[in-house]
């Protein structure tokens, strides 16, 4: 851990910090469920080493929206992957609640994931033989205290498309039951990895509107990847990576509705 990380252990009250990461800490800061310093992922294909982060401080808070922008190569994806415990920083630490996820074993990181992350990607990856209802037990059936799938499918506007196939439903459709299972299992956070990329605007935006009822209606954390600066205008909190690093976090005063957006 870097030397900034010495006084970040205490109470709430004490970690106002005067570095730029958390100039847009939330005004109603409540407590940090992502504690990361220092991080650094560098990446080696052969002779050839890649630095996708190069010492990434981060604070996330319970309940809030983050989008996260970043040109092509920023390393948006992997903090994003790291957060969720899909891969480990070569340097410094995270802290998920009392977890440092970067002690934990191979299994161990299974098990946080499975009980506390959704994850949702670019394409949805739905087995498209199930239903989507079948596609969201899948989830159900192995987690503790699941929403039912309808419950989950309903919570993003798909109650009237429980019995359709991937193949009998559009690309914002699919992404949404994609949505659906990832939050099926009542995950603390919400990862979603350029959750619109594939779609359309008018699609994308239903989209971002399944996710911020998530947010908004189970509280769950959600971090949301973006190229699309308008996109920064839903979320609470905005953080832009540049080259592996933080170029800055902002705080939006007003939060705009998905549907509000226009781009
Ligand atoms: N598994 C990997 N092996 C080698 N290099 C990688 C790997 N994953 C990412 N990188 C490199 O790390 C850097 C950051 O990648 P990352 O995927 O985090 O960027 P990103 O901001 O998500 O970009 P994009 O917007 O294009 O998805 C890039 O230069 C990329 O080539
Ligand atoms: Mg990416």
């Amino acid at each position: 851990m870097g030397d900034q990380g010495s006084g970040h252990e205490q109470a709430p009250a004490a970690r106002r910090e005067p570095t730029d990461a958390f100039a847009a800490e939330p005004a109603d800061a409540g407590e940090s469920v992502f504690h990361a310093r220092g991080l650094t992922k560098v990446y080696r294909m052969g002779e050839v080493r890649v630095q996708a982060l190069r010492g990434v401080d981060l604070d996330l808070y319970r309940g809030e929206f983050v989008v996260l922008l970043g040109p092509s190569g920023s390393g948006k994806s992997t903090l994003l992957n790291i957060l969720g415990g899909l891969d480990v920083p070569t340097e410094g630490t995270v802290r998920y609640e009392d977890h440092d996820l970067t002690v934990l074993d191979d299994a161990a990181l299974t098990r946080y994931r499975r009980e506390h992350v959704g994850f949702v990607f670019q394409f949805y990856n739905l087995i498209p033989s199930l239903t989507a209802r079948e596609n969201v037990a899948l989830v159900t059936e192995i987690a503790e205290h699941p929403l039912a799938p309808e419950e989950a499918l309903r919570l993003v506007g798909l109650g009237e498309r429980l019995d359709h196939f991937p193949a009998q439903l559009s690309g914002g459709e699919q992404q949404r039951v994609a949505i659906a299972r990832a939050i099926a299992k009542r995950p603390d956070v919400l990862l979603c990895d350029e959750p619109t990329g594939a779609l359309d605007v008018k699609t994308g935006i239903v989209v971002l509107e399944a996710i911020a009822d998530v947010n908004r209606e189970l509280g769950t954390t959600a971090v949301v990847i973006t190229h699309n600066a308008d996109i920064a205008q839903i979320a609470d909190r905005v953080i832009r990576l540049m080259d592996g690093r933080i170029a800055g976090i902002e705080r939006n005063a007003v939060k705009k509705a998905p549907r509000d957006l226009v781009w």
